[in-house]
């Protein structure tokens, strides 16, 4: 066993067991992307049988899901989603958030959209007072990718193309490096209007409802400042 790797995964780890508190017996749940949201998904496979099934945010996430038992649903065929549970790259005091490194971010805000209750779970190296030093990825439809490219410098940022990568979706990632982002909402709502974006990976309009945050001494619960 790699002692090094297991103790920088420990607070990922005690966060995705606190977010269990949050999974509604006989619901579907909503279940994110990358590696914390997989430490929740290995954990939700002991409660496989107390639930009615999952909606995925990626195909990653819908493939680790059936390996440990749990039955993926599409999202068209669900009336109700109490609950998502869900990474993220950057956090601010408001619960508004970056997302997308992992490429997900477009299925992730739908889900998001859906779910009644948003549960972020991260460490607590996601913390910040203000979003932006944590490369903020715009997915795009490829043909609009120079267009894009242009709107994002206008609005002060460096988009780069994420190379080699192709989303779930069939598009293309900006990552926007150097924005200082003081207006989180309406950021969000100006980089959606760019013709050509799918979606851009802030998730201010609809932030997580709570966060659990993994630190050396243990899980905080944090809701958004009054
Ligand atoms: C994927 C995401 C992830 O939630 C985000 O990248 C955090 O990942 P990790 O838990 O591996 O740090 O938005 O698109």
């Amino acid at each position: 066993m790699n002692i090094f790797k297991s103790s920088a995964d420990a607070p990922k780890r005690a966060v995705a067991e606190a977010a269990l508190a949050h999974v509604q017996r006989g619901a579907v749940i909503g279940v994110g992307t990358g590696s914390t949201a997989n430490f929740f998904i290995d954990m939700l496979g002991d409660l496989r049988n107390q639930i009615a099934g999952a909606v995925a945010s990626s195909e990653a996430t819908a493939q680790r899901l059936k390996t440990v038992g749990i039955e993926v649903l599409d999202l068209n065929s669900v009336n109700e989603l109490p609950v998502y549970v869900d990474g993220a790259d950057e956090i601010n005091p408001d619960l508004h958030l970056i997302k997308g490194g992992g490429g997900a971010l477009t299925r992730e805000k739908v889900v998001a959209a859906v779910a009644r209750q948003f549960v972020c779970i991260a460490d607590e190296s996601k913390c910040v007072d203000i979003l932006g030093r944590f490369p903020l990825p715009v997915e795009v439809i490829p043909m609009a990718r120079a267009h894009v490219a242009r709107e994002l410098v206008r609005l002060g940022g460096a988009p780069d193309l994420r190379i080699g990568f192709t989303t779930d979706n069939g598009n293309s990632i900006l990552d926007v490096h150097g924005l200082e982002i003081l207006n989180p909402i309406e950021m969000e709502r100006e980089i959606n209007q760019i013709a050509g974006v799918v979606t851009v990976g802030l998730f201010a309009r609809r932030p997580a409802d709570v966060a659990l945050i993994g630190g050396p001494d243990g899980v905080r619960r944090v809701t958004a400042r009054p």
